[in-house]
């Protein structure tokens, strides 16, 4: 078992297969953005897996691949096939931003992969451009409907909050995630990057208010996932709300994960700069039993806590460099 300084168990790693994305989300990623990682530098599939076999020997049971966009990762269910074998492994689940989902959904859940969140911040057309910059609501929705005939086990709708922008799609949001059986995500902006410092500024509490009165939702005690967010159920338990609140309420004394970057760093708070690269340990030929030395001290350097909140400029990383 991994074990920080803290005494929290690290049971999850996020793996960001690729820093690049075919979208540029206002809050996520820059227009223009020149600061992705050059080839040379991305760990190779092998190397990937490598990193996710050593962390499955240390007793981590749930993996997500995410990106930026880990759908444009050529080979990726290839490499989720070979998380999947690893002995231990539980639970393999996906971020993405749906719009190669139609070609790729059925080859993702056949490798083992067992659930999705996909990002969807309206259902306008325009408001979809405005946010991502790409008009692309109709190739996303196509998406989403194959990944619901591929038979995943959880399908979760990432939605990001904006004031004035999409605040006023919640509740077509929600009917669209009831007509559908999916669980709605909401999630406050967090100020990653400048793009991020820009947007974040909404706190979730008084949407959750609106909604709670609105379809009658009640806290969910059961257990849905090991991540932060928090649960409301409606009284005909048709709709799952889910609210993840880094900024009005944080969750970092139950943190179970590290990110690991597409190109090696192994990111050990999404609110620190705190990092340490596996890839020159990986590149000079170490020995199985160095790497699982090497993520065991790594795990040990986990910040307490993030401080968005108290320090918002601190974090120059763009949410795709780590995928959230
Ligand atoms: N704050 C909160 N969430 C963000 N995401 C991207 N950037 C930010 C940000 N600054 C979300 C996306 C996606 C998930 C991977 O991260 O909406 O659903
Ligand atoms: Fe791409 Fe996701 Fe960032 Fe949007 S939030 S630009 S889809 S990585």
């Amino acid at each position: 078992m991994l074990t920080d300084a803290f005494g929290r168990t690290v049971d999850y790693l996020r793996i960001s297969v690729t820093d690049r994305c075919d979208l540029r989300c206002t809050y996520c990623l820059p227009k223009g953005f020149k600061g992705f990682a050059v080839p040379k530098d991305w760990l190779t599939l092998e190397e990937l897996a490598r990193v996710a076999a050593a962390f499955a020997r240390l007793g981590t049971k749930r993996f997500r691949l995410t990106g930026g966009e880990p759908l444009l990762r050529k080979g990726l269910a290839g490499l989720a096939a070979e998380i999947n074998r690893q002995p231990g492994v539980e639970d393999i689940s996906l971020t993405t931003n749906g719009t190669q989902l139609g070609k790729h959904a059925h080859e993702l859940r056949q490798a083992g992969v067992r659930r999705l969140n996909i990002s969807l911040d309206s259902l306008r057309g325009d408001c979809v451009k405005d946010i991502t910059g790409t008009d692309c609501l109709p190739q996303v929705l196509d998406g989403i409907k194959t990944a619901k005939e591929a038979g995943f086990e959880r399908i979760k709708i990432n939605m990001v909050p904006l004031k004035g922008v999409n605040d006023t799609d919640l509740d077509d949001m929600v009917a669209f995630c009831i007509e559908n059986g999916f669980i709605l995500n909401l999630i406050e902006a967090m100020p990653m990057g400048a793009t991020g410092q820009a947007h974040a500024k909404v706190s979730l509490q008084p949407v959750l208010a609106q909604l709670q009165q609105k379809f009658n939702l009640t806290p969910f005690e059961g257990k849905i996932g090991g991540g932060p967010a928090r649960y409301w159920q409606s009284g005909s338990g048709d709709f799952t709300l889910g609210l993840i609140t880094p900024m009005s309420q944080h969750f970092c004394a139950t943190c179970n994960r590290v990110r690991l970057s597409a190109t090696g760093n192994l990111h050990l708070c999404l609110g620190q700069e705190d990092k340490v690269p596996l890839r020159p340990l990986l590149r000079e030929g170490c020995t199985d039993a160095e790497l699982e030395q090497a993520i065991r001290d790594a795990v040990q350097k986990k910040p307490e806590k993030h401080e968005f909140v108290e320090n918002p400029k601190k974090i120059i990383r763009v949410m795709a460099l780590t995928g959230g």
